[in-house]
């Protein structure tokens, strides 16, 4: 694992791809109500990161057909967003956006809940944010790249839910997907793996109502909790600073967890 941390140049240009990245998801926040398509908000967040000057990273990543990942309900991640697919009171859904702007990425997501939405996922969002903040509270200089599953696992674990296992974080930068893969659950891969200052990743659990394990849609992008109970994430694009951690994309509307108020 080669983890190269990002000079000034290269962090300010992180910077303003995780603001654009962040923007779009606020913007696209009022737009989220019954009757809308997944295609809809899609098409939205395409037209608000062109309009700003960049480009959704995930058209044509690997073949993906869209310019953003839109996943409802039981959909973990990587759900491709439908004209057929339009949103009904007490969905949940998330949003992953990547903004490629001036040859570097923003990729962040969050929950929006539509309508009346039941206390259990509800409980599901807010515990699903509160992990991820706690992965990330665990990262500074010198810290170790496990304490952030351990972290995670905390806090969804106890609450009776499961972390998705086959999908993780990464480091981003002019690559999409780039060194170190961030787990999310308590793990000893890379145990003597400690995080720089200047290192830039994700942070981004995804966190089951039931079982941990997921199925691969016939798409071959779409993934669904095997058990069919709901799944909920966050993802945030990091720096890694001397005293602590830096939220590349940390909203300039001032939202955290759903609902947005
Ligand atoms: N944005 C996703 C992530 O957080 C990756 C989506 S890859 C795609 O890493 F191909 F599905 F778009
Ligand atoms: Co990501
Ligand atoms: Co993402």
């Amino acid at each position: 694992m080669k983890i190269i941390p990002k000079n000034p140049i290269e962090i300010a240009k992180m910077r303003a791809a995780g603001r654009v990245a962040a923007l779009a998801l606020d913007a696209v926040t009022p737009l989220v109500k019954v009757g809308v398509s997944t295609l809809e908000l899609n098409d939205f967040c395409e037209r608000f990161l062109r309009s700003h000057g960049a480009v959704p990273a995930t058209l044509g990543y690997k073949g993906y057909p869209a310019a953003s990942c839109i996943s409802l309900n039981n959909v973990v991640c990587h759900g491709i967003p439908s004209k057929d697919e339009v949103l009904a009171d007490g969905d949940i859904l998330n949003i992953d956006v990547t903004a490629l702007l001036e040859g570097f990425h923003g990729d962040t997501s969050r929950m929006y809940g539509v309508g009346t939405v039941s206390p259990a996922a509800r409980t599901l969002m807010t515990t699903t944010y509160a992990a991820m903040m706690a992965g990330i509270e665990t990262i500074s200089s010198g810290s170790y790249l496990t304490a952030i599953g351990a972290a995670i696992a905390q806090v969804a674990e106890p609450a009776g839910y499961s972390v998705v296992r086959e999908y993780c974080g990464h480091g981003l930068g002019r690559k999409f997907h780039e060194d170190p893969q961030v787990l999310h659950y308590a793990n000893t891969e890379f145990p003597t793996t400690r995080l720089r200052s200047g290192t830039t990743l994700t942070v981004e659990p995804m966190i089951n109502l039931g079982t941990w394990r997921t199925r691969l849609n016939d798409d071959g992008w779409r993934v669904t909790t095997a058990d069919g109970a709901l799944s909920a994430q966050y993802e945030h694009s990091i720096l890694v600073t001397e005293t602590g951690y830096e939220l590349l994309t940390a909203s300039p509307a001032g939202y955290t967890c759903w609902p947005y108020v």
